[in-house]
């Protein structure tokens, strides 16, 4: 039995379908439903006999304490978080909640859960706080990539709440002895990542015949996993992980942001031409640069790929392709996501 916050949202939601979908006993979702939860992606496995959904935060320490107590897991990930650089720029309150006040109270309701346990249950609990490689934060051109042992330098509101809450985790191990296991991931695209991201973004923007936004000179570096590769990841970590420590994952495919825009283009002019026969490149559209925008990152994942044996099955460039064959053909699912809050949130960011 495994407690997974923020299994509504983009890598959530990935983790919940594949772990059910591959037997894994029983699965407790605990999500907010923010704008970015979506329970339309949880629809094939919601009827499951071994899932169970509840509404709440991460943060409400009596709900949670009542939910592990009632289904006794061996196992919380923590994938709950605001996860959106921008939107923590323009309003960096939630970020600081959920992010951190929200990991604290999670970190003590587990806490005193693990005091609970005896014998073998003690022995196999985990806590699993998923990450963002975005807490090291830029990296120079030809700097190397970042290892478990970089230090953090966060520079968004969003990467400095997550460089909080592993901070956090780290100290409720040394100090408290809760067995936890952080991973810091570079970006990840894929299936039901909410079109706020550049990836889902600039194929929604394509297919409607809108801009392409691209910040500054579009040179930022970015390395990209696909999301599967990141849930077995985590899954690996999960079972194979040394307690307290660390675990840098990412998908050896640095890519600059102009480059990742004009392959979507090319892939969406083979699958779906414009009707006027000009590429979707057409409509790419340099726009003003994000507030202290990262250059570069760059994940080493030498560390799980020796120690743990995990490596990425997919390239970018097959990667890339499943994604935006997946939005063709699930445009319902984007239709279904993109509300009144949405559109409130593109006229903020982009006519600004
Ligand atoms: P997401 O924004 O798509 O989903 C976040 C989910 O958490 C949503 O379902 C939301 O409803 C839920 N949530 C938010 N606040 C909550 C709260 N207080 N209590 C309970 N649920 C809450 O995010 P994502 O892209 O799936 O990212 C998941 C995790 O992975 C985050 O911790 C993020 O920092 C980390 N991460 C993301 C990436 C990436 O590229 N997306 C890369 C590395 C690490
Ligand atoms: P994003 O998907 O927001 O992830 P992160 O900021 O966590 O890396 O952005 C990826 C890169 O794409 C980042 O360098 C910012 C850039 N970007 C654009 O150029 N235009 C956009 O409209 C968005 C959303 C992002």
């Amino acid at each position: 039995m495994i407690l997974v916050t923020g299994g509504a949202g983009f890598i959530g939601g990935n983790f919940v379908l594949q772990a059910l979908q591959a037997n894994v006993g029983g699965l407790v979702n605990l999500d907010k439903l923010t704008y970015a939860g979506n329970l339309q992606t949880l629809q094939s496995i919601h009827h499951f006999p071994n899932y169970s959904f509840y509404q709440g935060d991460i943060g409400d320490k009596s709900l949670v304490s009542k939910l592990l107590i009632q289904h006794r897991p061996s196992a919380i990930i923590n994938f709950a978080a605001e996860s959106h650089v921008d939107r923590s720029i323009h309003g960096p309150q939630d970020f600081i909640q959920t992010n951190i006040v929200g990991t604290f109270n999670l970190l003590e309701s587990a806490r005193l859960y693990f005091d609970t346990l005896e014998g073998s249950e003690k022995d196999h609990f985990r806590f699993l706080h998923v990450s963002t490689d975005e807490v090291y934060g830029t990296l120079e051109k030809s700097a190397p990539a970042f290892s478990e042992t970089n230090p953090y330098e966060p520079n968004s509101p969003y990467a400095a709440s997550k460089a909080a809450s592993d901070h956090l985790v780290r100290a409720w191990f040394h100090t408290y002895g809760l067995p936890v296991l952080t991973t810091n991931c570079s970006n990840n695209y894929g299936p039901y990542q909410f079109p706020e991201k550049l990836i889902p973004l600039v194929i929604n923007n394509a297919l409607k015949g809108k801009p392409l936004p691209i910040y500054g000179d579009g040179l930022q570096v970015r390395d990209w996993l696909y999301v599967t590769d990141h849930c077995e990841a985590i899954y690996t970590v999960l079972h194979k992980g040394k307690l307290g420590e660390t675990y840098n994952i990412g998908g050896n495919n640095e890519k600059t942001n102009i480059s990742v825009v004009q392959t979507i283009c090319s892939i969406l002019d083979q699958l779906k031409p414009r009707s006027d026969q000009k590429s979707y490149a057409e409509q790419i559209t340099f726009v003003k640069d994000r507030p202290g925008h990262d250059r570069r990152y760059a994940i080493n994942a030498s560390k799980i790929a020796s120690e743990l044996g995990w490596k990425p099955k997919e390239t970018f460039e097959t990667g890339i392709c499943k994604t935006v064959q997946w939005y063709l053909d699930n445009q319902d699912w984007v239709e279904g996501v993109v509300s009144g809050s949405y559109r409130d949130w593109v006229s903020k960011q982009y006519t600004e």
